[in-house]
C-alpha cells in the first residue's frame, strides 16, 4: 500500500552569504538528505533541537518553498509534477498549524470571516450554507458558534489555537502539519489542545506531522518518531520503541534530559559537551561527533547511513551494535516530568465527545491576552 506522504532524500541549502558579485559563498545546510513516510491516519513526530531543520522540512513538504533536490509524493503523486490546479487541490488536502496562533490569524477579520475564507477559496460549500458550516467548525473544536462574530484578540491563546485548527479543518484535509502547536500555551491548555488533535484524528482519520523540540509532549501523541540533528534524521522508530529503547546517542541524550519527578528514581543524565554546531558549517562524517561520548576515528570522516533493524527501528550510527543498553539512561519506573505526568493524566480521560476535551472551559466570556 502506498503511504499518504513519501519524502525521499530531501535537500534544502539556504544561501547565507554572497561575494561582491552576488555569487553564493556560504550555505546553511538546513535539510540535508531527509527521507520518511507518513501513513493515512497516523502521527509522525519530528523532534530535535532548535535549528535542526524541522520547520524547513515542513515547508518543503507543503511546497511552500522549493527543494534543491529530492522528492515529496502525496497520495502517490510527485508534488514537483503538479500543475497549478493540482497544486491548489493538494494545498486543500495538506494544512499547517503554527506555534503562534495569533500571528497566523488576521487581526482585522472576525473568526467567521477567517473560517469562511478557505470555504470560498476552494469552493467547498454553497454560499447559503457557509454560515452553518462555520458554526459546525467552531463546535468541532469546542468553541461556541456565537464566537464567529468576534476578533482574534478577544480570545485566549488556547482558544486562538482552536480557531487555527478549525481553519485547517475547514478544507477537510488528510494531513495537518502541526509546527510546535502547543509550545506557546500554558501546560493546562496544552493537554486540551493535544487531546482535541487526537480526538479529531480518531474521528476524521487525519494524519499529522507533529513538529516539536519537546519529547515529553511527543511521547503521548506520536505513533512514530523521527529524531533530527543538523538537517538529517538520526533515528526513526515507532514511539513505543523509541521511548523505551532509544538507540542513537543523540536521542538518548534528548530523552535523558526529560526531568524525573521522583528525586530518588535512578537515572543517569547524559550531558552533551559543547554547543550545538552550526548548520552553516556542520561537522564532517557523523554530524553528532563533536558532542558524542562514543566517538571514534571513523565517525569524524564517514557519515553513517540510516539503517533499519528487523523491527523497522532505524539508526544512523556506526557503533549502534556496540553501545551500552538504553536502560541506563531511562527512568526505571517509567516516570517522567510533572509536565508529562499531567499530560498522561489528561490523555487517560477518554476520547468520546468534544465535551471531555476542555470545551466547558470556553463557555465563559473569552479573556483578552
Ligand atoms: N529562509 C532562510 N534563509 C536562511 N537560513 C534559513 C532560512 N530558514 C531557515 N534557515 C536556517 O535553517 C536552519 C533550520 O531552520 P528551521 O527553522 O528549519 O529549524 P527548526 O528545527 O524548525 O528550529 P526551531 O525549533 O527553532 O523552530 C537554521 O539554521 C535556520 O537559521
Ligand atoms: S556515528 Fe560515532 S559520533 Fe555518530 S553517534 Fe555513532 S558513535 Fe557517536
Ligand atoms: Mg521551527
Amino acid at each position: 500500500m502506498t503511504a499518504l506522504l513519501e519524502v525521499d532524500n530531501l535537500v534544502k541549502h539556504f544561501v547565507a552569504d554572497r561575494n561582491l558579485f552576488g555569487r553564493p559563498r556560504a550555505f546553511v545546510k538546513a535539510v540535508d538528505g531527509v527521507s520518511f513516510a507518513v501513513e493515512a491516519g497516523e502521527t509522525l513526530a519530528l523532534v530535535g533541537e532548535s535549528g535542526c531543520g524541522k520547520s524547513t522540512v515542513s515547508r518543503l513538504v507543503l511546497r511552500l518553498i522549493e527543494a534543491d533536490s529530492g522528492s515529496v509524493r502525496f497520495e502517490g503523486r510527485d508534488l514537483a509534477a503538479l500543475n497549478a490546479d493540482e497544486l491548489r487541490a493538494f494545498r486543500r488536502k495538506a494544512q499547517i498549524i503554527f506555534q503562534d496562533p495569533y500571528a497566523s490569524l488576521n487581526p482585522r477579520m472576525t473568526v467567521g470571516q477567517i473560517l469562511t475564507e478557505p470555504l470560498v477559496l476552494h469552493e467547498l460549500v454553497p454560499s447559503a450554507r457557509r454560515r452553518e458550516r462555520v458554526e459546525e467548525l467552531l463546535r468541532v473544536v469546542g468553541l461556541e458558534p456565537r464566537f464567529a462574530r468576534r476578533y482574534p484578540h478577544e480570545f485566549s491563546g488556547g482558544q486562538r489555537q482552536r480557531i487555527a485548527i478549525a481553519r485547517a479543518l475547514a478544507v477537510e484535509p488528510r494531513l495537518i502539519i502541526c509546527d510546535e502547536p502547543v509550545s506557546a500555551l500554558d501546560v493546562s491548555i496544552r493537554s486540551q489542545i493535544l487531546n482535541l488533535l487526537r480526538d479529531l484524528q480518531l474521528r476524521l482519520g487525519l494524519a499529522y506531522i507533529f513538529v516539536s523540540h519537546d519529547l515529553a509532549v511527543v511521547k503521548h501523541i506520536a505513533d512514530r518518531v523521527a529524531v533530527m540533528n543538523l538537517g538529517t534524521i538520526v533515528e526513526t522508530a515507532d514511539a513505543q520503541s523509541l521511548f523505551s529503547a532509544p538507540h542513537h546517542p543523540y536521542s538518548r541524550a534528548l530523552l535523558s534530559a526529560i526531568p524525573v519527578p521522583k528525586p530518588h528514581a535512578k537515572r543517569g543524565r547524559i550531558v552533551l559537551q559543547g554547543e550545538m554546531p552550526s548548520a552553516l558549517n556542520p561537522p564532517s562524517g557523523c554530524r553528532f561527533h563533536t558532542r558524542c561520548p562514543h566517538v571514534v576515528a571513523r565517525c569524524r570522516s564517514e557519515q553513517p547511513a540510516l539503517v533499519a533493524d528487523a523491527a523497522g527501528h532505524a539508526t544512523a550510527c556506526h557503533r549502534v551494535a556496540e553501545l551500552p543498553p538504553a536502560e541506563a539512561i531511562l527512568p526505571h519506573d517509567g516516570a517522567f516530568s510533572p509536565v508529562l505526568e499531567k499530560l498522561v493524566a489528561a490523555f487517560s480521560g477518554g476520547t468520546e465527545g468534544a465535551g471531555k476535551f476542555g470545551v466547558d472551559t470556553v463557555a465563559a466570556t473569552p479573556r483578552a491576552t
